[in-house]
């Protein structure tokens, strides 16, 4: 084994992220008195929630009538039919407790005339079962809510003495023989020191994979760790095809300019001065879904009708709001746009073009936060040991297209319901356990092996083929020549990683060496969603496959498992939970309402 002096530490949980789930999960699990650590790599407030803008769903009612069923419904419309009833049901019916209790925490939430939590619409939230106009569910601290509920989060989490390790890259998790979690090694960015965590139960809020694509909302720092840990254990990878484009990234700089502009009354216009969406969704034009929203887009700029000199973008106009309700409602956007493209919003639009913003896909776990390992007669086995929340998991409350502001719901929702199942599952009393040390040997060989690479391709350029692979065989439409060519790249590209080359030996502060790691995280992600889209024969949520456009609820409405192995990737399917939680005489939704039907807006 590599030898590296090592510290140990023992806790009852180990949180690895400190994002919105992380740390609402580290909060939960300090409340309850668990000996709780959280391992991050970056300070939490610098964590990507903080990126969050336009806000948190839930059924509040607090601008008009809403109800928690019609939140599920639009949740299971959303998803087009693949999340999971159970966890859709959980989340919609908790979200409105979970937005009083950031509320009593701290968060500064925008506020009515009469001082109730301000809400807007956002795409996809409807009234009636989706018969009704658009309802105003989200909840608003102007466009800075994720930066408003992670700086509320971490004070929280503080107060209740959970422990800090900041600037910590987590590099495996540790197994033992017979399949279980039981801690992580870490190494210490800035003294190179290294750190065993014992731990019962290790929670994953590692976030998304965006970096993965050339193009993506997401902060650099947004490496599928998490995802990269667990699939480096043989255990699978659920749902990686359904990547989300945001309809409304910066042309050139793909920063986010919120969903709530339009949900403040933005529109988009093509190259004629049209409001397009009006033809493709004529109910709720700018605020149909996602998805569909970036579909169109790539409609409009593949037909001609983009705008700029290679007319290959289309325009945002806020210049008909008033400006006070921009300077009130979108600050944060408009600065966005002025810097990051030269735009004064209260006079011309913003140029804007879809770009990954999230991974519906991610770690399959139960509502629970308990990570699943499959096996073909038990799809729901829990792997002991092991949660994952917020988008590193897939509960699967988004299952192929998500709604805009489900996400901040999802992290403190499942964050804090990680928290209560775990209370549940550790025994207080039992002594800690030794941890297994093949596994450990495993994590340091990998660890000293990529510290002393010495082929000929560097991190940087086999990672931007990656990126650009997938931005161009995985990207808003695919065929199955586009997905074909996407995997023969993806694993040439992967196969590319044993001439690595890192040049810094050193252990503090090597970004050689953490780019590296990060890398070695992003490639089983890519290579799963690459292999998962090209095996998925239909269109579905934010898989828009051109030979097979319609979906196909017969052969289809079925979660992908992807299992990497060396760079190959195995496939299976797994069952999706089609019942609620609570029946309807008892106060559940009407069975009959969430039947799988055309997603129309
Ligand atoms: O558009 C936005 O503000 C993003 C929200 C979300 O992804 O939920």
């Amino acid at each position: 084994m590599a030898a590296y002096e090592c510290t140990e530490h023992a806790y009852d949980v180990v949180v690895v992220g400190a994002g919105g789930s992380g740390l609402r999960a580290t909060l939960g699990m300090a409340e309850q008195g668990l000996r709780t650590a959280c391992v991050t790599k970056v300070f939490p407030t610098r964590s990507h929630t903080v990126a969050a803008q336009g806000g948190i769903a839930a059924s509040l009612a607090n601008m008009g009538p809403d109800h928690w069923q019609w939140h599920m419904y639009d949740t299971v419309k959303g998803s087009d039919w693949l999340g999971d009833v159970d966890a859709m049901e959980y989340l919609a019916r908790e979200a409105p407790a979970a937005v009083y209790e950031l509320e009593h925490y701290g968060v500064p939430f925008s506020r009515t005339e009469d001082g109730k939590i301000y809400q807007r619409p956002f795409g996809g939230h409807t009234t009636e079962f989706g018969e009704g106009p658009p309802v105003q569910r989200t909840c608003a601290a102007a466009d800075r809510t994720g930066h408003a509920i992670l700086h509320t989060l971490y004070g929280q989490a503080l107060k209740h003495n959970a422990e800090f390790f900041i600037e910590y890259f987590a590099v495996d998790l540790i197994v033992s023989g017979d399949g279980s979690c039981q801690g992580i090694l870490a190494w210490k960015l800035d003294d190179g020191t290294m750190h065993l965590f014992n731990a019962r139960i290790v929670v994953l809020a590692t976030g998304g994979y965006g970096r993965a694509y050339f193009s993506a909302t997401s902060a650099h720092t947004c490496t599928g760790d998490g995802n990269g840990m667990v699939a480096r254990q043989g255990l699978p990878l659920q749902d990686m095809e359904f990547v989300q484009f945001h309809p409304t990234g910066i042309y050139g700089a793909g920063v986010l300019i919120t969903e709530g502009a339009r949900g403040e009354g933005g529109y988009l216009t093509n190259s004629e001065g049209e409001r397009f969406m009006e033809r493709y969704a004529p109910t709720y034009k700018d605020l149909a879904s996602r998805d569909v929203v970036s579909r169109c887009m790539t409609l409009e700029i593949r037909e001609g009708r983009g705008v700029g000199k290679n007319a290959d973008h289309l325009h945002l106009h806020l210049d008909h709001l008033p400006p006070e309700a921009l300077a009130e409602r979108l600050p944060g956007i408009s600065e966005s746009a002025r810097i990051f493209s030269g735009v004064d919003v209260t006079r011309d639009p913003i140029p804007v073009l879809p770009t990954v913003h999230y991974n519906m896909g991610g770690i399959p776990t139960n509502y629970w936060g308990e990570v699943l390992d499959p096996v073909p007669d038990d799809h729901d086995r829990v792997f002991p040991g092991l949660m994952a929340v917020g988008e590193a998991g897939c509960a699967s409350v988004h299952g192929a297209n998500r709604l805009g502001s489900n996400s901040l719901i999802d992290l403190v929702v499942f964050g804090r319901a990680a928290a209560v199942r775990a209370a549940d599952v550790i025994e207080r009393d039992a002594p800690d356990r030794p941890m297994d040390g093949s596994s450990i040997e495993r994590a340091f060989d990998r660890f000293d092996a990529l510290r002393y690479a010495d082929g000929a391709v560097p991190t940087a350029a086999l990672r931007l083929e990656m990126q650009k692979t997938m931005q161009e065989d995985a990207a808003v439409f695919r065929t199955d020549g586009t997905l074909a060519a996407g995997c023969a790249r993806m694993n040439e590209v992967a196969s590319r990683l044993d001439d690595i080359g890192v040049t810094d030996r050193s252990l503090i502060w090597n970004s050689d060496l953490m780019e590296t790691l990060e890398l070695t995280n992003l490639l089983p992600n890519a290579l799963a969603t690459i292999v998962s889209a090209e095996a998925r024969k239909e269109s579905r949520g934010a898989h828009a496959h051109e030979n097979y456009p319609e979906r196909d609820d017969v052969n289809w409405r079925k979660h992908t498992l992807a299992r990497i192995d060396g760079t190959g990737v195995r496939l299976d399917y797994r069952n999706v939970h089609v019942e609620p939680l609570v029946g309807e005489k008892d106060g559940g939704i009407e069975l009959s309402k969430i039947a799988p039907k055309a997603r129309v807006y």
